[in-house]
């Protein structure tokens, strides 16, 4: 039996792990204030170890006043008062790295906090000062901003300042657009970097990794001019070339730890130039969002898996796969919906290019069960997929999306810049549920930051713990099988005679099939390993349902 031990034990983690994401602020309060924190993510280490993950990354923990859920940062070298100390988050490294767990931290480049202590120095020092060639000020045009320019949180992306001038922030008001082409920026992010890698984090994920660089050379394009540019690589504003200029310089400093550090880059970006930043002379690693952007359909799924393969060969990286993260609608819920990309109110989900970030919407029509079940057979089929798997918290509950968020409670800017046309982001971010009962679900003593719903009560951790057929119990046993099937970077697949069901089978005999029908499907072995739902009927796998068989 070819089970490529040798092929195994040469990989680095990163190539084939389970990562899992906390957005911080959500997963556990320690200190009761609403907020969770560093302290609370130590204290759920053990939780961590049971479930069986290789990595943890954390959304941002930094200094911020959270006008972006964090993604605002005003001190990149520190943590949240809020959230805690950096003697906390040594701690809870220490707590991780003793269970075998790595750190991964988000470094967010492209755009500081408001706050930041260098916009703070650009806004005083004034129009032509050294202070504001760190980010992009611009005279307007008159009484008008310098171009037609629009956020992609909507509504325009330049902002005036007292003395007249404008700044450019391609995200929210509060994230000022940095000058890559200023050598201080370029330096503080490197000393960034060494700041966390000599505290011992294992490595990056990179936010919006493909804006960084610009070519703000003047006249500056309109809107309609730069959508009708190309993105070749020289397109002025989105995955330029030069972009990798910084990353290359980032390789350096990762590759002076012993091991490397690792990155992994949010780029949402043609599929054809993902490699350039998976590979190993950029980030090493890209997200491949394909997964999450699909329907629950085999054939959507096959050729993502198709195509991502083909592409991580082609960056000599390994693929990634998501299906929930804290920018996108629960998975279970996008399943659960009659129409993959509508809203239970019959409005289209909008989407930033290809993202998806629209949530919420009161749900009659959400089907939870159905929703539930083909979540659970979506991510069995991902956590065999040759590459890296990033989990988001709380999908191992089968969390769905909180749609009943009043607008006073909301957060998420997407939500305010449009007017609440867009419902935002803060369904998939709600306080996690530890117990059915308490005042916050056991998130903490005080209170949530983002109201619960009553029915979180039901997907709560010690409930599921208490339940077998808990999608935790499944999430439990599924990451320990997949521990010990692990195998070479590769799959084949077999024929199955039916559009709708998928079998691939991984080196050392790991088979995998997957009914996305509605018929049964006649199962090829009996002596499944796992399955995301019960096997009711022997020797047939049931509708929107998948099964591990675990050697020859
Ligand atoms: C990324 C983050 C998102 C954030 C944005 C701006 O897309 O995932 O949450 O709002 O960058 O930093």
């Amino acid at each position: 039996m070819d089970k490529n031990v040798g092929e195994e034990q040469e990989q680095p983690w990163w190539r084939q792990g389970v990562v899992y994401q906390v957005y911080p602020r959500s997963f556990a309060d320690a200190n009761g204030d609403g907020l969770g924190d560093i302290a609370g993510v130590t204290s759920k280490v053990g939780y961590l170890d049971a479930l069986g993950v290789d990595a943890v990354w954390l959304s941002p923990f930094y200094p911020s006043e959270l006008a972006d859920g964090g993604y605002d940062v005003a001190d990149y070298r520190d943590v949240d008062p809020r959230l805690g100390t950096l003697a906390d988050f040594d701690q809870m490294l220490a707590a991780l790295h003793a269970r075998g767990i790595k750190v991964v931290v988000d470094i967010v480049p492209n755009h500081t906090s408001d706050r930041h202590e260098w916009f703070q120095r650009a806004l005083a020092a004034g129009r032509g000062s050294p202070e504001r060639e760190r980010y992009i000020f611009r005279d307007g045009v008159g009484d008008q901003p310098p171009a037609d320019w629009e956020s992609m949180f909507g509504g325009p992306a330049w902002q005036r300042v007292s003395d007249g001038q404008w700044y450019l922030h391609n995200f929210a008001v509060e994230q000022p657009d940095l000058n890559w082409s200023h050598p201080e920026v370029r330096a503080d992010f490197v000393a960034t970097l060494r700041f966390w890698s000599d505290r011992g984090v294992d490595g990056f994920r990179i936010d919006v990794a493909h804006m960084l660089t610009k070519d703000m050379s003047e006249p500056l394009l309109s809107r309609s001019e730069l959508d009708a540019l190309p993105r070749d690589g020289l397109h002025p504003m989105i995955d330029r070339d030069d972009v990798h200029e910084v990353y290359a310089e980032w390789r350096r400093v990762f590759d002076s730890y012993d091991p490397p550090r690792t990155a992994v880059a949010e780029a949402w970006v043609d599929k054809a130039r993902v490699p350039l930043y998976a590979s190993r002379d950029s980030l090493g690693q890209a997200f491949n969002f394909d997964l999450l952007q699909a329907d629950f359909d085999a054939g959507q799924f096959r050729s993502v898996v198709q195509d991502n393969l083909e592409l991580a060969r082609a960056s000599g990286s390994s693929s990634t796969w998501v299906l929930s993260n804290h920018d996108v609608v629960r998975h279970a819920t996008r399943y659960g919906l009659p129409h993959p990309e509508r809203l239970p109110n019959g409005d289209p989900v909008r989407k930033h290019g290809t993202e998806w970030v629209a949530s919420g919407g009161v749900s009659p029509e959400l089907d939870r069960a159905l929703g539930e079940r083909r979540a659970r057979a979506a991510t069995l089929f991902m956590l065999a997929l040759p590459g890296a798997s990033y989990l988001y918290q709380g999908e191992e509950l089968g969390l769905h999306e909180v749609a009943e968020i009043d607008a006073s409670a909301r957060q998420d800017p997407t939500f305010f810049r449009s007017g609440g046309e867009d419902f935002g982001r803060d369904g998939c971010r709600v306080p996690l549920p530890w117990r059915p009962d308490g005042t916050s679900f056991g998130f903490g003593t005080d209170g949530a930051h983002l109201p619960q719903p009553a029915w979180f009560a039901d997907y709560a951790v010690s409930v599921e713990e208490a339940d077998p057929r808990s999608t935790l119990a499944l999430y439990r046993r599924a990451l320990a099988l997949r521990r010990s099937l692990q195998t070479a970077e590769r799959l084949e697949w077999v024929q199955t005679g039916r559009d709708d069901v998928l079998h691939f089978r991984r080196p050392g005999g790991w088979e995998v099939v997957t009914n996305f029908g509605a018929e049964p499907y006649p199962l090829p072995r009996n002596d499944a390993a796992i399955a995301s739902s019960p096997l009711d009927e022997a020797g047939l796998l049931p509708r929107d349902t998948t099964v591990w068989f675990s050697a020859v």
